[in-house]
Parts: structure tokens; C-alpha cells; sequence
């Protein structure tokens, strides 16, 4: 992130952290943590390793027809479905380690009061609009269709799967009326009629002036955020609506509109102020973290920073209370093996999953090192793999382990005596730079060149460890090298621990030691005579067995129908087969679809005749490996448009969920031959 004012953190009085409050409804997957509670979690660890008071807040989005579907689904209350899903939330993050302050939720008596108090806010300070509105209504589940089930084509970019709020693709915010052939979601029907309601708005268009100058005053924001919300600002804002026909949900609380509850999104960031409340009970707190000289730092992913840089601040503006943000840090997309992470698909691996791969620490590490701070990234198991022996194992946990065996075996345990010579000054110059470079780092929220920081440390101290060779050197240098490493380890160690917390506590366990308070923090404190208390290793590498067996996990999310894909088991009469017509071509030219992301258009010749196929092998394939192989296509299949180029066939490929490989013929036939 290009951060163009630098602050120090260190130096901040109060910070409030948030992470953007996941949905009730199902266990999160890895992309959703990585872009919003794991790095919420590090900045959080590390303000408290630097002496600063605050706060982490999160919990469970939980209104909303989501949580009605899913509960109607589970044949659950959706109170009920919501306890269930809360609980197993928040045991998961616990075993991800996530030092929350507190984990809420937004059903409670508290966002319900404050909810309802700052919607009066608006309303009193003539924010609050009445409009007529037209509401899809779906004949066949007789309700009404939220945003998010009803779903058609993007009248922006032409994007099939558009919901009714906002189409994914092209990032434009929706009204469910402009999608082009709707359907609903939850049947499957297009039987959709749009009914008139009334419902009340927050009149977003008397606070563009306001908003747009205080988005350009944050000149320390991430440059992805900052830029997102100028953008969006440019086209204008106007009244949204912040009313729903639903039950569940928080109540509005003025005459003639009490069967109306407000829309998820309204009541969900108000959960950061009323779960902060009913973790500190009192008012006066509250006041102390929102309603001062707090800094608020928000973290999210990609598609809810219009959420947080301009509703969310719109909607305190126009209440009149509370602190605006501070800081909005808005993740990309984490990718998964070079594709989307979706929940839908089951694509990806979610968090209690992963947990059962690998330790939470592993994937902490990992996952900060490909954080995706300003350009999507992608989740490798072969990186993985690379980044955990090579870089946490292979510079942290060998030499850790190094320096407290030679103490051990050379002095039995108990750290010795020494005078430090100019070496040991030389390292510690520069070894205060570069803490001054990890405080600039968490400070500008740069997280992924703060863990590169702390690991150049460890490569540093390596390196001084390698050449002094305490191993074959005599007793004297022996002891400085070793009581300088122990020491400068403990540091090491403790900077480490916002992103492998249990590795880091089981270290310094190992060294006897405790943390030091950030002021004294160089202070050379394990002093000589101190006993260390165990020598074992930290932790251990990953083998290529276990990567092997990790790529062949599949997730238990997954809703593709594994029989279906895996042939099936539907029996059908032989000449219905023999009716297809199955012929081996070779590829001689490959072009990309013009209107979809995912799609080549495949020139195909079959020696009498040449077709042009559209194959959605774009993920699998690189033009180059496709050209002249020979592959299997079915020719008599009644013609399909594909994103509007017609498909003259369709070619046959191996699918384990995971990767695709094209049937082949293993001689050189003909071009053009029959498959019987
Ligand atoms: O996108 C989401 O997962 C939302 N539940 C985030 C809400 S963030 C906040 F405003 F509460
Ligand atoms: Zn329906």
C-alpha cells in the first residue's frame, strides 16, 4: 500500500480495531479471515506489544434473510440457528488464535438500542426520506425477495450473476428492479412480481460535499481505499433505502412504520459501537472509545470498503455521534490455486478445515506472507509448503533451537556471562533501524513487509550466529555469541508473536523468559546466570506427504454433486450412446472469448472440416499447452451460445474438482476419427 501521510502508531492515545463482522450463517472460508480478522488480529497484537491501549472488536452479523434461509434450511428458529452459528464461529477463531476483545454479535439489546437511537438521529437532524418502493415478491416461497435472492444480469457489465444489491463482478451497487431477467434464489423461479411498499431512506445526496471532503482530509489511508471511494464518489450519491418487509431483524422504531425492520446493512457497523458496549457494560467507557480521541481502524475486505468509507460515515455524520473512522484498510481477493474462493461453490478451504491440515500458526504465517494488501493474491500449496520450512522453520525455528541446544550442551543450560565487542554494537545499530522500520511498517498497517521486517531480523542474527561459529570457537567468544543470540532471540521472538502467537509463547516458555515491556525492549534482559528450561524443537517441517495428502482434501462444503461428476450412476440404453458422435481433432488456434474472463475460443480441425469450440479451460490451460494437442470432441450436440459466440461442440476433459485434464489420444490417429 502507497501510504502518502506516514503516523506512528506507537504514539496513538486510544485505538479501536474492528474486523468486518462475518455472517451468521456457515463457517467462514480461509479468503474471508485472511482479508479481514487475521490482519485485524496482528495490528491488534502488535499495538499491544507497543504499549498502546485498545480494543478488538468483532462478531456475527446476524440479520437479514440470510440467516432466515439458512435457519428455514437447518428446520431451525433462526434465533436458535443464529446461537448455533455464533458459537461455532467463535470457536473457531479461538483455535485461529484471534485475541478478540470481544466477540458480540448484532442481535443483541444493545445494537438494538443503539440501532434505534441513532436512526432517531437521523430523523431528528432530516436525514430520514419516505419513498414508495418497488419490492420483489416471489409467488412461489410467497415472501419477499431481500437484495441478495434475487439475482440476473448486470445492466453495467452483463455479468449473469448480478444480485440484487450489487453485481460482484463489475463492484456497481444494484437495485434489484434493474437486473435483466431476474430470478429468485432461493426457488430457482422467475415467477417474481415487483410490489409497492413504503420504506424510509437516508438521503446520502445532502452529505456528498461533507463526505467527499473528509474522504480527500484521510490522505493516510491505502491508497486502493482512498482511490475506491473518490471514485465512487464522482457518480454521486443518493438515498438509499435502510428499510426492509422482513421479520427478523431490529425494529423501526417510529409510528407507522413498525412491520418494517431496518436493512442488515444498517444495523451490521453499528455492531462495532453496541458490541464494544456490552464487552465494557458502562457508558461512560463507551464514550471513552467512541465518542473521543479514539482512533478507529477498520479492517475489510474489497467489497465492503464503499461500506466503510462512505455509507458507514454517512450514517454517523448524519446521527451526529460516535467517531468517524480512522483508518480503513480494504484487503483484495486472496485466490485459491489460481481460482475464486467462493462459498457457494465450496471452492477453497474454509477455516475449520484448514485447522485440521495444518496448526493455526502455520497458516498464520503463511497467510500474512501472501496477504492481499494491494493486488489479489493466490494461496499455493506448494508455497506453503516453501514459505513454512524455508522461512519460519528454515530462519526462525532451526536457529531458536540452535542457540538454546549449544546453550544446553556447552553450559548446561545457563546463559553465561560475556562482554559484548563491536560486532554485537554493529548488529544492534542496525537492529534498531530495522525496528524503526517495523514500527513505520504496522504504522502505515503494512503488514506483509512487517513479518518480511522481523524475518530479516532472524536472517540477520543467523548470519552473526554462522560466522561466529560458537560451535568450534573458544569458551569466551562461545559465551558472547551465545548470550548476545539468546538475547537478541527474545526480541525476535516477541516480535513475532502477532503472527505465530502459540509458537512464540512456547519459545519464550522455552527460554524461561517473559515479554519486555516495549521502552526496555533492546534491554539485554535474560542475563547471564538465567536457566533456560527445555531444549525441543519449535516446530516441525512440513513433508511432501502431507502437502499431497492436503491437495487431495476436499472440502466438505462443497456442493457439487460428486456422483454426478464422478460418471454418475443414471443407466443409459447403449444405442442412445452410440448415437453420440465422438471425434479426435487437434487444436490450431486458441483465441479469449471476448465477453468472459474464463473462456478461450477453441479452433478445432478435424481434418475434413474445422469448428470453434468455447471451453472454459482458461484456469487449466495456457494457450501454448493447447495448441496442437488432440483432443475428444462431441460433435453432434445441439449447437449452444456461450456468452454470445455459438459452441460448435464440446470437448471432453477429466474434472476432480480441482484440476481438469482434456481426454487425449495416446497414438497418432487421424484427424477426424470416430470414438466408438
Ligand atoms: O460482508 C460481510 O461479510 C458483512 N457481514 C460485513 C459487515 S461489516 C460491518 F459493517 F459490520
Ligand atoms: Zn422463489
Amino acid at each position: 500500500m502507497i501510504v502518502i501521510k506516514s503516523v506512528d502508531v506507537t504514539k496513538a492515545k486510544r485505538i479501536v480495531v474492528t474486523s468486518a463482522l462475518p455472517y451468521v450463517n456457515g463457517v467462514k472460508h480461509l479468503g474471508n479471515l485472511t482479508g479481514s480478522i487475521l490482519p485485524a488480529d496482528v495490528f491488534h497484537r502488535f499495538l499491544d506489544l507497543f504499549n498502546v491501549e485498545n480494543i478488538y472488536i468483532c462478531g456475527t452479523d446476524e440479520h437479514g434473510t440470510p440467516s432466515e434461509v439458512s435457519a428455514m434450511k437447518e428446520g431451525m428458529d433462526v434465533k436458535a440457528y443464529c446461537d448455533k452459528y455464533h458459537e461455532i464461529q467463535k470457536s473457531i477463531y479461538k483455535k485461529w488464535n484471534i485475541d478478540f476483545t470481544h466477540f458480540g454479535r448484532t442481535s443483541t439489546k444493545e445494537n438494538e438500542e443503539i440501532t434505534q437511537d441513532l436512526f432517531l438521529r437521523m430523523y431528528k437532524n432530516g436525514y430520514i426520506l419516505e419513498k414508495e418502493m418497488t419490492i420483489p415478491y416471489c409467488n412461489h416461497d410467497k415472501m419477499y425477495l431481500p437484495d441478495r435472492f434475487i439475482e440476473g444480469t448486470c445492466p453495467y457489465c452483463g455479468y449473469e450473476h448480478a444480485k440484487g444489491d450489487q453485481c460482484e463482478k463489475c463492484g456497481h451497487l444494484l437495485d434489484p428492479e434493474e437486473l435483466i431477467n431476474p430470478h429468485c434464489t432461493i426457488c430457482g423461479g422467475t415467477d417474481i412480481v415487483f410490489k409497492k411498499k413504503k420504506h424510509l431512506f437516508l438521503d446520502f445526496s445532502k452529505l456528498q460535499g461533507r463526505l467527499e471532503e473528509w474522504i480527500k482530509s484521510n490522505d493516510h489511508w491505502p491508497s486502493n481505499t482512498r482511490n475506491f471511494a473518490l471514485g465512487w464518489m464522482k457518480s454521486g450519491l443518493r438515498p438509499r433505502c435502510i428499510t426492509r418487509n422482513l421479520n427478523w431483524g431490529i425494529h423501526v422504531p417510529l409510528k407507522g412504520y413498525e412491520d418494517l425492520v431496518f436493512y442488515v446493512w444498517f444495523d451490521a457497523p453499528i455492531g462495532y459501537i453496541s458490541i464494544t458496549k456490552e464487552w465494557c457494560k458502562s457508558d461512560d467507557e463507551l464514550e471513552k472509545w467512541w465518542n473521543s480521541d479514539s482512533l478507529i481502524y477498520h479492517f475489510l475486505g474489497k467489497d465492503n470498503i464503499p461500506f466503510h468509507t462512505i455509507f458507514w460515515p454517512g450514517m454517523l455524520m448524519a446521527a451526529g455521534k460516535y467517531t468517524l473512522p480512522y483508518y480503513v484498510a480494504g484487503y483484495e481477493y486472496l485466490n485459491w490455486n489460481g481460482g475464486k474462493f467462493s462459498t457457494s461453490l465450496g471452492n477453497g478451504l474454509f477455516t475449520d478445515e484448514a485447522l485440521e491440515l495444518f496448526p493455526a500458526d502455520y497458516w498464520r504465517f503463511y497467510l500474512v506472507s501472501i496477504l492481499p494488501e494491494t493486488k489479489d493474491s493466490n494461496f499455493s500449496w506448494d508455497d506453503f509448503k516453501k514459505k513454512i520450512n524455508g522461512e519460519l522453520l528454515g530462519n526462525y525455528g532451526n536457529l531458536f533451537y540452535r542457540i538454546v541446544y549449544f546453550i544446553k550442551s556447552k553450559f548446561g543450560g545457563i546463559v553465561p556471562d560475556a562482554e559484548l565487542g563491536d560486532d554485537e554494537r554493529k548488529f544492534m545499530e542496525a537492529f534498531e533501524n530495522r525496528l524503526d522500520e517495523l514500527v513505520k511498517s504496522v504504522s502505515n498497517v503494512r503488514l506483509r513487509e512487517s513479518l518480511r521486517i522481523v524475518m530479516s531480523m532472524a536472517r540477520d542474527l543467523n548470519q552473526y550466529f554462522q560466522e561466529r561459529k560458537p560451535w568450534a570457537s573458544d569458551d569466551e567468544s562461545s559465551k558472547r555469541t551465545l548470550y548476545f543470540s539468546v538475547n537478541v532471540m527474545r526480541m525476535i521472538t516477541q516480535l513475532l508473536r502477532p503472527f505465530v502467537p502459540s509458537i512464540s509463547d512456547r519459545a519464550m516458555k522455552m527460554l524461561n523468559a517473559e515479554g519486555v515491556e516495549w521502552k526496555k525492549f533492546t534491554e539485554f534482559t535474560i542475563r547471564p546466570g538465567h536457566k533456560i528450561s527445555n531444549v525441543e524443537h519449535l516446530l516441525e517441517p512440513i513433508s511432501q506427504d502431507e502437502i499431497e495428502r492436503a491437495k487431495k482434501y476436499r472440502s466438505k462444503y462443497s456442493k457439487s454433486d460428486d456422483k454426478k461428476k464422478r460418471g454418475g450412476s443414471m443407466e443409459i440404453p447403449f444405442e442412445e450412446f452410440s448415437k453420440l458422435d465422438l471425434r479426435v481433432g487437434k487444436v490450431i488456434s486458441v483465441e479469449d472469448h471476448p465477453n468472459a474472463e474464463r473462456l478461450y475460443l477453441v479452433t478445432v480441425d478435424f481434418g475434413s472440416e474445422k469448428r470453434r469450440l468455447v471451453a472454459g479451460l482458461k484456469k487449466y490451460y495456457s494457450k501454448d499447452e493447447l495448441l496442437g494437442k488432440k483432443i475428444i470432441v462431441v460433435m453432434n450436440l445441439e449447437q449452444k451460445e456461450i456468452r454470445g459466440i455459438k459452441s460448435e461442440g464440446m470437448l471432453l476433459a477429466a474434472d476432480d474438482g480441482e484440476t481438469v485434464s482434456l481426454l487425449t489420444v495416446d497414438r497418432d490417429v487421424e484427424l477426424g476419427s470416430k470414438i466408438r
